[in-house]
């Protein structure tokens, strides 16, 4: 380990965009199911299986109470990657090119994804076209339903810049056109409200660790009537979409958080709203020419997306490091940090997206944090701009 690291006391943690910690209160039933409630649901022949099995049962129940779906169309898989998989890769099955749109600003999981499809040969990839705060045109996208397309993959919130899209709108428009339609939700779940029944959602990914749930779980929510081949075999578990001895712990936890989140979400993100703003407030006063990035007006509670023009993000977070845990948002590949395909496909100028950092704000981040947070980065600007003016 880092030597500096280990001494040092902990930095201020503004990166739950990236994940969140486990609520205490979810942590304390995963353990339960760790150390005494062990059973494997498969195990059919004695009452440690019986209580495995009404378990992951109750967490089904609580997973479709949170976005509104049925029971029966939860699976549980390792997270939201692994369920967007479990969608794509399905789509190839059909033996013809399959044609899918897609927003540019997705997640990898669904980018990379389509891009080896694509390469293969396998897939035809339309990308959506988005404003300047990442919003979806949904006229285009409408057009391009029109023309007719396989499959329609549109994030609920993007987990760069916060933008929250009109997903129950995009799901009508897939309806009218008779095209199944994949939301990822990991950065929405819990977060903003989502009806799954209602806005004709076909297949939802969730992410437990965006939600105060433990990392490596998560869930594919598959519209009643759809049919999805396993992408593994063995055991047959899960109606054979997603085999392979059930993660209790996780998946308990899962719910667990769903139903925290169903009862505490709107008040939490009223107050992490109103902490993000004062330190947008904050920041914006003591740093001049600050861009704010995203959709203002439709953005996550706890994202605050910034840019600071002339000024390279790699300096600030150098700076901060081991003070405040912030994220530059840019994917690092061999060695060489790539800017952010999602401030690229938004068309901001060169500048802004050097000068790009995302901050995530959530439920237990608090005020002294907020405030300590908008001294250090306010400070760390101006050494930057004392250091480049007498250079
Ligand atoms: C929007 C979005 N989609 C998908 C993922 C992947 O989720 P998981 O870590 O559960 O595989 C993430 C995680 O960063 C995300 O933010």
């Amino acid at each position: 380990m880092n030597e500096r690291a280990s001494t040092l006391p902990k930095p201020i943690y503004l990166d739950y965009h990236a994940t969140t910690p486990t609520d205490p209160r979810v942590a304390s039933i995963v353990l339960r199911h760790m150390t005494e409630e062990f059973g494997n649901p498969s195990s059919i022949d004695h009452v440690f299986g019986d209580e495995a099995e009404n378990a992951v049962f109750q967490a089904t129940k609580q997973v479709s109470q949170l976005i509104g779906s049925l029971p029966k169309e939860v699976i549980f898989t390792s997270g939201a990657t692994e369920s967007i998989n479990l969608v794509l890769q399905n789509s190839v099955l059909t033996g013809k090119i399959f044609k899918v749109a897609i927003l540019p600003t997705e997640h990898k999981a669904v980018l990379d994804t389509c891009t080896v499809l694509s390469k293969k040969g396998l897939a035809e990839i339309t990308f959506l076209k988005v404003d300047s705060q990442a919003q979806l045109d949904l006229d285009h996208l409408d057009k391009i339903c029109s023309e007719g397309i396989d499959l329609l993959s549109v994030m609920a919130a993007n987990n760069e810049v916060g933008t929250i899209y009109p997903i129950q709108q995009v799901g009508e428009i897939a309806q009218q056109y008779g095209i199944p339609f994949l939301c990822d939700g990991s950065q929405a779940v819990g977060k903003i409200p989502i009806n799954f029944e209602e806005w004709g959602i076909t297949f939802l990914a969730i992410s437990g660790h965006k939600f105060y749930a433990p990392k490596g779980v998560g869930a594919l929510v598959i519209k009643q009537g759809q049919r999805l081949e396993p992408l593994m075999y063995g055991g047959g578990h899960q109606r054979g979409i997603r085999p392979g001895t059930l993660n209790v712990p996780g998946i308990v936890g899962l719910g667990e958080a769903c139903c925290l989140r169903s009862l505490e979400m709107t008040e939490d993100e009223v107050r992490i709203s109103c902490l993000r703003d004062r330190l947008q407030t904050l920041l914006q006063e003591g740093i001049p020419n600050l861009v704010v990035n995203g959709d203002v007006d439709n953005r996550l509670a706890g994202n605050l997306h910034i840019s600071i023009p002339g000024i390279p993000n790699s300096a600030v977070i150098a700076r901060v490091r081991h003070q405040l845990a912030i994220s530059t948002g840019s994917a690092c590949s061999s060695g060489v940090e790539a800017p952010s395909h999602v401030l690229t496909a938004m068309n901001l100028s060169p500048e802004v997206i050097e000068g790009a950092l995302r901050i995530g704000l959530g439920k237990f981040t608090t005020d002294q944090e907020v405030d300590r947070a908008a001294e250090i980065l306010i400070s760390a600007v101006h050494q930057i701009l004392k250091a480049l003016h007498s250079s």
